[in-house]
């Protein structure tokens, strides 16, 4: 079997180094990819968005497979556009079609679903330009913070948390006036909820589904969960709060309710449905569906799995997959973000990685780095993900900082106290 995976991030590095041990996997290409993912199989300089390239790529590379990481060709009909080609329908693309992705793509689908289907979430109301007049009534119910959410995609940046009503008010017409683009047609003002966030994945074929196992990620760039938001700065698998009585919830509350609804409305589908929870007191709340796996949660869920994924991803495609097998790593993993001086802000690019051949008994994942004769040089926000198994998140945790500082580049910079807040239960 020939595989594609689209992307070029610590997510895609880890499913590259995953598949590439799968014994079904005979040539695995990855498009565009990063440094990392070259010592995996072989990078297609293709851009995702652009169908057509990608087409051409998986004719000429005789591709049995596509695997989608990132959710924006998702949301833009990826899996659409190969289905609807006469050439290429029988290749499977691992990703949701476009009506499914809208589960991610619009916040208002997301959430008109989630009240469809009782499944439990912060109680909330869209607003167009022609009833934003309402809004301030709206947002009156609550107590301060105010959640004000763009619908659509906007790279992680649009939501906001406002304390003061008058602003929350005028973000939300922003939004509307186009502060995040097409994106702010509608916007969503929505309960505030007080909890521990965490990530639960599933993978589908749309009937049967498969829990794979959970994360928790830390959003924030400084220690203490203080500054701006990143995509992600660490994670830990697993996550110690998400015990048998809470994951019984989310099955019976979310999961199940969330396939069945899928499959009630008519929407096909198949791949990954990563869903961004919280925890309020014991009872999981559904903040956000991603169409997708986590970035980087990917860098510690896919190493605590033991089965084949190749197998897994198999059984999407043809629609078998309660006849495969999923079994994980009982061991803990935890992975540390290295970034570039200045993210999530402006940040450089070009500077060199050292010491990459130095670390030993972690696995470094590769987020944002592109090989440069014979030198591997930053190409992005997120640098590196450095991620290692432990017999608990104390030794998982321990062991990546222990190899962390062996890796170097200009303006390195990475966050001291990943799982620290969960160090009551590190045994
Ligand atoms: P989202 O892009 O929807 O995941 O939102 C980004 C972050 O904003 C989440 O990870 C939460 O930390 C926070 N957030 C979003 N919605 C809520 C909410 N209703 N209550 C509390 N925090 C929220
Ligand atoms: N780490 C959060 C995300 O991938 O959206």
């Amino acid at each position: 079997m020939n595989l594609l995976i689209l992307g070029s991030g610590g997510r895609e590095h880890t499913l590259a180094w995953k598949l590439a041990s799968s014994p079904s996997v005979t040539s695995l290409f990855i498009a565009p990819g990063n440094a990392g993912t070259a010592t995996c199989g072989t990078n297609l300089k293709v851009d995702p968005m652009d169908f057509q390239a990608v087409r051409k790529a998986v004719l000429e590379n005789s591709i049995d497979m596509i695997l989608v990481g990132p959710e924006v060709p998702l949301v833009a009909g990826i899996s659409d556009f190969f289905a609807a080609d006469r050439e290429l329908s029988a290749i499977p693309v691992i990703g949701p079609v476009s009506s499914a992705a809208r589960l991610e793509g619009s916040k208002d689908f997301a959430k008109g679903f989630m009240t469809r289907h009782s499944i439990p979430t912060a109680e909330y109301r869209s607003f167009t330009s022609a009833d934003i007049h309402e809004a301030r009534g709206f947002l009156k119910k609550f107590d301060p913070p105010y959640v004000i959410k763009a619908d659509g995609l906007a790279a992680g940046k649009g939501v906001l948390i406002l304390d003061d009503i008058d602003e929350a008010e005028r973000e939300a017409r922003e939004i509307l006036n186009g502060k995040f683009g097409a994106a702010g047609a509608r916007v969503v003002i929505e309960q505030f909820l007080t909890g521990i966030e965490l990530s639960v994945f599933i993978i589908t074929d749309g009937k049967s589904w498969k829990l794979l196992p959970e994360a928790k990620d830390y959003k924030r760039v400084g220690e203490g969960n203080t500054g701006l938001n990143t995509g992600g700065m660490g994670a830990v698998s697993p996550v110690p709060f998400a015990n048998e009585v809470f994951m019984s919830r989310v099955r019976e509350r979310i999961i199940i309710p969330t396939v069945e609804g899928l499959r009630k409305e008519g929407i096909e589908y198949k791949g990954f449905i990563f869903f961004g929870l919280i925890n309020v007191g014991g009872d999981p709340f559904v903040i956000e569906y991603n169409a997708r796996l986590g970035d980087p949660e990917t860098e510690v869920i896919i190493p605590r799995i033991k089965s084949d994924l190749f197998d897994l991803l198999e059984g999407v495609a043809k629609g078998d997959l309660d006849r495969r097998t999923l079994e994980t790593d009982e061991r803990h993993v935890s992975t540390v973000m290295l970034v570039s001086g200045g993210y999530p802000g402006e940040f450089r690019k070009g500077m060199e990685v050292k010491g990459l051949n130095d670390v030993e008994g972690s696995i470094v994942f590769h987020a944002g780095t592109s090989p440069a004769d014979g030198k591997v040089v930053t190409s992005g926000g997120r640098v590196l993900a450095v991620s290692s198994y432990g017999a608990s998140l104390r030794e998982a945790v321990g062991k990546s900082y222990s190899e962390v500082h062996k890796l170097d580049f200009e303006g390195v910079y990475y966050r001291r106290d990943i799982g620290f807040d969960l160090s009551e239960q590190w045994y």
